[in-house]
């Protein structure tokens, strides 16, 4: 079983090992290897029992190892990184021919992210290497926002897991590339629609709502809990469902329901991101038979939340 803790030294010893571990970051929990030793890559695919079309995120702890791993970077790309890096951003670049195969899944694009969480960034400092880490939860389920989750769904197959507190953001990085020097977002997550576009103007945005896995991104039916979750407008939906079968997830609002859950009392979609996964994972291991959970209004992290919850309801 592994052991959680705050043991950085210990943490930079396994990893050099080749072993992998769960690694705090400020969107969501990582499954965190030597992203240029490819054993340790098998071993993350295994671990999380991802199939190996899905590549995964490199993660670096200062921004001059940028052109190690990636080239023709686009100014575009700069701009979003003078403004993002360290945060929430995850960038598909040319990679170089350091780059495994195996991480990239074959393609000729790779995913970087400089993390912001401090925890990370010490680990990233003394380590040698950059880091593959796709969240650390078992492949289609819903992202880890604590070590604990981790701990929960992965504890019998990884040695440690570095515990950093809770991820403060809570969703996980939203993902830019450029397709013929033009910008596309391919997933929604931390950093907003909104503030990428302050800074380079207009974007394309093409999330995958097909379950097609060889488009980046993310497949259809994803951050899934076991429970069918239904998105709309709740004291609608409430006329349908038994309400003492019904977990309820809203932004502040209450209903007379078996399990309750209001992200923020205070109505901040900030403070709703940190808790969504939590409270997805507390009402699937809850009594409830379905998920109601309200929409919310399709701007900043709301259109990022809304994302989580279709995909979580998808089939
Ligand atoms: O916030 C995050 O991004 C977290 C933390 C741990 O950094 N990581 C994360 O990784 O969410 P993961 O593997 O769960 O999601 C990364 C997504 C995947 O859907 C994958 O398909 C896409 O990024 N991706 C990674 N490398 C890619 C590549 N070379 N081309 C296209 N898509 C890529
Ligand atoms: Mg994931």
């Amino acid at each position: 079983m592994a052991t959680i803790g705050k043991n950085i030294h210990h943490a930079v010893q396994v990893l050099s090992e080749g072993q992998v571990i769960g690694m705090p970051t400020e969107t969501v929990y990582g499954l965190a290897g030597n992203a240029l030793n490819e054993e340790a890559i098998v071993r993350i695919f295994e671990v999380k029992n991802r199939p190996r079309f899905d590549p995964l995120i490199a993660h670096i702890g200062h921004r001059d190892q940028l052109t190690d791993l990636a080239k023709d970077i686009p100014s575009q790309a700069v701009q979003l990184i003078d403004a993002f890096w360290p945060g929430p951003l995850t960038l598909l670049l040319e990679k170089t021919t350091v780059v495994p195969h195996l991480l990239t899944s074959g393609s000729s694009r790779v995913a970087i992210r400089l993390p912001a969480h401090e925890v990370a960034r010490a680990l990233l400092s003394k380590v040698h290497f950059p880091l593959a880490a796709p969240s650390a939860n078992p492949f289609g389920y819903v992202s880890p926002t604590t070590a604990r989750h981790v701990h929960d769904q992965l504890g019998d197959r990884i040695p440690y897991i570095l515990d950093g507190g809770p991820s403060a953001i809570g969703l996980e990085s939203t993902i830019v590339g450029f397709e013929m020097g033009r910008p596309v977002v391919y997933r929604l997550g931390g950093l907003t629609l909104e503030a990428i576009e302050d800074v380079i103007g207009e974007v394309t945005l093409q999330r995958n709502k097909s379950s097609n896995p060889a488009a980046p991104g993310m497949l259809k039916s994803h951050y899934s809990p076991g429970k069918p979750v239904i998105i709309g407008d709740v004291p609608e939906l409430l006329e349908q469902y038994d309400a003492q079968k019904t977990g309820v997830i809203s932004l502040s609002e209450q209903y007379d329901v078996l399990e309750m859950q209001a992200l923020s009392p205070s109505g901040s979609v900030t403070e709703a991101a940190q808790h969504l996964f939590r409270v997805l994972r507390l009402l699937d291991d809850s009594d409830v038979e379905v998920i109601l959970a309200e929409r919310f209004p399709d701007e900043g992290l709301g259109r990022a939340i809304n994302d989580r919850l279709e995909r979580a309801g998808a089939r």
